[in-house]
């Protein structure tokens, strides 16, 4: 057993409950830490797995949480797995006209700002001599290449933000990290609440757990020289 720990943010959410999950009995981590607003349902900690407040929108929580995981461990693997698409009364974008300025805020706010500052807090805690992982969950609609069809801008647009984050923050973290890697995924269509209203639309839609394992798949075959870069749910490079 090591002190190495492995830590899910959006640990209430269809992928992100189906990582900690597929993460529980993974021998490598002496510890799953699970972040999230709110306490997920049935869950109770032991030795083995922690549960920390962790609100996107609060910054002092994310930094109360990379205090409580510096005590608990060395965290080699970090997925951020919170994020946001619709709420009530904030529906994907599919016209210009419908573009309204909170809802822009907001969805800047939890799909770029908001993992941004979990990196900002955690990545000083990744291992300097020993690899390491740090993913967000972005969203291959945040691609600009990729973008034939129109629609949903601010989804669109935060997830191309944070892709742009989390490469200037490889960036920089490679320099005093060379064995950590820092990336952004795109975990295919996936039955959850996210994409729950659009569903049906044609596309193969993975259970969160097949979702899970193939995100856990691509991480473990990253190398330093991959960092910086937007991954598919295969392995395979999504264009900017
Ligand atoms: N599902 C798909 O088809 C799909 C496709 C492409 C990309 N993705 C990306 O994959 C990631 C996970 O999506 P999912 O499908 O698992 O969505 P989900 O089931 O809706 O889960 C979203 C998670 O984000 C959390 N969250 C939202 N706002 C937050 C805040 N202010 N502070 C802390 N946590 C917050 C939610 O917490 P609460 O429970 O507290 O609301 C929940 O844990 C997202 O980044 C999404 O964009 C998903």
């Amino acid at each position: 057993m090591t002190e190495d720990i492995v830590v899910v943010a959006g640990a209430t959410g269809g992928i992100g409950a189906a990582l900690i999950a597929a993460l529980r009995d993974d021998a490598r981590y002496s510890h799953v830490v699970a972040l999230s607003r709110r306490r997920p349902d049935r869950w109770t900690d032991d030795a083995r797995r922690t549960w920390l407040p962790a609100d996107l929108l609060d910054d002092a929580t994310l930094a109360a949480a990379a205090r409580r995981i510096a005590g608990l461990g060395t965290p080699t693997r970090v997925v951020v797995a919170t994020g946001l698409l619709h709420a009530p009364g904030a529906a994907p974008e599919k016209a210009l006209r419908a573009l309204d300025a909170a809802t822009l805020t907001r969805l800047f706010e939890v799909n770029a700002t908001g993992p941004a500052l979990i990196a900002r807090h955690l990545l000083p805690l990744a291992p300097r001599d020993r690899a390491s992982v740090f993913a967000a969950l972005s969203a291959r609609v945040g691609s600009l290449g990729d973008n034939a069809l129109g629609g949903w801008y601010g989804y669109r647009a935060s997830k191309a933000a944070l892709n742009m984050l989390i490469r200037t923050a490889a960036i920089e973290h490679r320099r005093t990290h060379p064995l950590g890697v820092c990336v952004t995924l795109h975990p295919g269509t996936v039955a959850t609440p996210l994409s729950q209203p659009f569903a049906g639309s044609g596309r193969e839609l993975f259970t969160p757990p097949t979702a899970a394992g193939h995100i856990l798949r691509v991480l473990d075959g990253l190398g330093p020289a991959d960092s910086g870069g937007f991954y598919g749910w295969d392995g395979a490079p999504i264009p900017w």
